[in-house]
């Protein structure tokens, strides 16, 4: 009887010390922090630096480049500002308009909201590039590009105005002979105090002080 024990006994411990070992692990791996730059602290849901890929969820995955933290959403990367851990909000803005108006290359802004979903402080904003006429439309302004060495005239800025309440059907059917157009979200607080004198520096401060997205309490 009493070897049945003993036997029994060794072949438990043997069996899980690998087991609690690697919990372990994985346990004091996932009490690091994310620090960079401004963030600091940033647990649960997040990984990156010193955070192994399974202390957070997929998709807040967050990076560290030259002490400027970011976040990659949808194959984009963006700037992270902010993260509030109370309010499971964090703040980001476009990596590729630190500069000025005028990226590379082109691309909307795309989330997945399976993920995150914007706050309510949001507007949808529109810069639209190369377009036929060089005389601005009311409710726009117009930029010049610098790109690959080509001076781009002709790109017009804009908000989506009819989610602020406002309709201008001569401005949407302008745009629409533009040819590309690129939109992205900015924070509503930010952008409609400058509507009234919409220029192109106002307006990249305005976007670079980024936009809100929330993430979901039972992840
Ligand atoms: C989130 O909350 C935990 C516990 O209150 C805290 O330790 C951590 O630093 C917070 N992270 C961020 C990014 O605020
Ligand atoms: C995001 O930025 C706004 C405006 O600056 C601020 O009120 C808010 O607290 C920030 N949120 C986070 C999560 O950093
Ligand atoms: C600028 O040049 C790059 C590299 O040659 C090219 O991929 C990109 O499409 C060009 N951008 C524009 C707006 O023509
Ligand atoms: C952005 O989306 C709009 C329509 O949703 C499309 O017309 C435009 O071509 C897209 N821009 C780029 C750069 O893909
Ligand atoms: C729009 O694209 C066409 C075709 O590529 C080009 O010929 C035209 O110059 C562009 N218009 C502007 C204003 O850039
Ligand atoms: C502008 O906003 C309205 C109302 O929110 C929406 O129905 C419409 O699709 C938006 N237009 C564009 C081009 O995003
Ligand atoms: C943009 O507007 C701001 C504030 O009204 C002004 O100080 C600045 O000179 C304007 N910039 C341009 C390029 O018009
Ligand atoms: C975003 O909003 C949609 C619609 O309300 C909801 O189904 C989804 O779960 C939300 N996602 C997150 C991450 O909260």
């Amino acid at each position: 009887m009493s070897w049945f024990i003993l036997l029994l006994t060794i072949a438990l411990v043997c069996g899980s010390a690998p087991v609690f070992a690697d919990d372990d692990e994985r346990y004091l791996n996932c009490m690091k922090s994310f620090d960079c730059g401004n963030i600091k602290g940033a647990g649960y849901p997040f990984s990156g630096s010193d955070r192994p890929d399974y202390c957070g969820y997929p998709g807040f995955e967050l990076g560290c480049s030259n002490q400027d933290p970011e976040i990659t959403i949808m194959r984009s990367t963006y700037k992270l500002l902010g993260i509030n851990n109370q309010s499971r909000t964090l703040n980001v803005s476009r990596s590729d308009y630190t500069e000025n108006l005028c990226p590379a290359l082109l691309s909307n802004t795309s989330s997945n909201p399976k993920l995150l979903n914007y706050t309510s402080d949001h507007a949808e904003v529109t810069l639209y590039y190369g377009c036929p006429s060089p005389s601005a439309p009311a409710l726009s302004s117009q930029f010049t590009c610098n790109i690959n060495d080509t001076v781009m005239e002709g790109n017009f800025m804009t908000v989506n105005f009819s989610a602020l309440g406002i309709t201008d059907p001569s401005l949407i059917s302008y745009l629409t002979t533009c040819n590309n157009s690129v939109k992205f979200p900015a924070r509503q607080s930010a952008i409609v105090p400058i509507l009234v004198s919409l220029n192109a520096s106002q307006f990249l401060e305005a976007i670079n002080q980024g936009f809100e997205l929330e993430w979901s309490a039972n992840d």
